[in-house]
């Protein structure tokens, strides 16, 4: 009996090599090779390069090129629409990633309802149809306009999308769809890069608006090759930690608008709910009277958010302190600690120091800085500090307080949200506010 013969395929691009290999020489990814089985070649004969002209197409110069108006169609949810830049555009290839259970599915029904005019073909592969009308009624849909198809052969999925013609043509999801002329398995890099071409077809030449849902692997990419992400004009993320409510849409990549925009959403009993003001949100349980409490504002792409920092500094049991924090860079607040001890003399030797973003999000704006410093100093002290303070400012390594990008904004969301005192870096742009400031440019000033 022939030997089978095993490849090593790399998951992000589809690279193959005959040994395991820890590094791939193709796209630079770390352990992405896995075993396979090697399909056998069809021909050993090697194709020649062909250069001749076929005569299709003439270069244009850019000042004749025709603008084309993009078309856009508004889905009616506002916290979607921000982050598509305004609406669907006609014909637009999008990728939809997130963690399983995050509210994907439920957010493409909710779509569907809230646009009873759009005919949306969407292809389950995921759960049966029967799941998905549990699912309607709980949001409580009729989904008169939403045809699903059980159906996950490519060539069946592309026979009824020309057939039926929708407006929207959602693929839940791209990992279970597979064409059945190749030998690997649905979910393979092949499989992905040969149905996802499909499908960009199907948008680009028949303008048949089409969103493709994907999963994430343990890192938080889209699971599959890289030229996924490459091929589509949009690439928005659905994230946020199952043990809270609110969720946010990211849009990581953006042809038609923005990117980096994010839309807030509730996961209620009923669906997603949207968010239009977050501050309130994230600020609705704070208890200022507690030390090491302290609000800051960050922006989330075009939004300034309301968020409260909770330190607690506790004499410690261990030999060697605990330095934790969730949804804020550890080492950065480390860094933030060093920097109190030399710079305002605080002593955090045999503390265990703890940081929190309440409500679960993770930021990485270094305008928080200041509010995190502030807060460890208030719980250090055990003094709580002054209620409606706003602490906002980047922290350098001298203990000077550095300015930072959209204060108008930042300022004037605290205030619409009440707040009476801000600490700030020293900047000019700040006096139109009516909020009692108190700019510094020191740590030691701020505290
Ligand atoms: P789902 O849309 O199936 O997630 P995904 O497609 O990203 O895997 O959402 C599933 C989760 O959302 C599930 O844990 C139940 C929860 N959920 C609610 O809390 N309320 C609701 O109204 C719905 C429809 C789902
Ligand atoms: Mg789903």
């Amino acid at each position: 009996m022939a030997k089978t013969k095993i490849q090593y395929e790399c998951s992000a691009c589809g690279h193959l090599s005959p040994k395991w290999l820890g590094l791939c020489p193709a796209c630079g990814e770390w352990h992405t090779f896995e075993e396979k089985v090697a399909e056998k070649k069809k021909s050993t004969k090697k194709h020649k390069v062909d250069i001749s002209d076929n005569g299709e197409a003439e270069a244009v110069a850019l000042k004749d090129v025709q603008q084309s108006k993009e078309e856009r169609v508004s889905t009616n949810l506002s916290e979607f629409d921000r982050v598509l830049g305004g609406g669907i555009v006609d014909g637009s290839f999008l990728l939809l990633g997130g963690d399983p259970g995050i509210g994907k599915s439920t957010l493409m029904l909710q779509v569907a309802q809230k646009c009873p005019n759009m005919k949306i073909l969407y292809v389950a592969g995921e759960e049966s149809a029967s799941q998905i009308k549990q699912r309607a009624d709980r949001i409580g849909m009729s989904g008169d306009n939403l045809l699903i198809y059980n159906n996950t052969d490519i060539r069946n999925v592309i026979s009824q999308a020309r057939k039926i013609k929708p407006d929207l043509l959602v693929v839940d999801s791209i990992q279970t769809v597979f064409s059945s002329e190749l030998s690997s398995l649905p979910g393979s890099v092949q499989q992905i890069r040969e149905c996802s071409a499909m499908f960009q077809q199907i948008a680009k030449k028949e303008g048949i608006t089409t969103l493709m849902i994907g999963h994430v692997t343990k890192e938080g990419d889209i699971a599959g090759p890289r030229i996924l992400e490459h091929m589509v004009d949009t690439v928005l993320h659905f994230e946020g930690d199952q043990s809270q409510l609110h969720r946010l849409l990211r849009g990581v990549k953006n042809r038609f608008g923005p990117a980096n925009e994010v839309g807030v959403f509730e996961m209620r009993d009923t669906g997603l709910h949207e968010v239009n003001n977050p501050s309130d949100l994230f600020l609705a349980e704070m208890n200022s009277s507690v030390s090491g409490n302290c609000v800051t504002c960050v922006m989330e792409g075009s939004r300034p958010i309301l968020i409260e920092i909770q330190a607690l500094v506790t004499p410690s049991n261990y030999s060697t302190p605990q330095r934790t924090a969730s949804g804020f860079d550890q080492r950065r607040l480390s860094l933030l600690i060093a920097v109190l001890e030399k710079r305002a003399a605080m002593s955090f030797a045999g503390q265990d120091v703890y940081l929190n973003i309440a409500g679960g999000l993770k930021i990485n704006d270094t305008a928080a800085d200041l509010a995190v410093v502030a807060a460890l100093a208030s719980s250090l002290k055990d003094k709580p500090i002054p209620e409606k303070s706003l602490y906002i400012g980047e922290v350098g390594l001298g203990g000077e307080v550095r300015r930072i990008p959209f204060l108008k904004q930042r300022l004037s969301e605290a205030e619409k949200m009440g707040f009476k005192h801000a600490v700030l870096p020293v900047s000019k742009t700040a006096s139109t506010s009516k909020m009692n400031l108190k700019p510094a440019d020191q740590i030691m000033k701020a505290l």
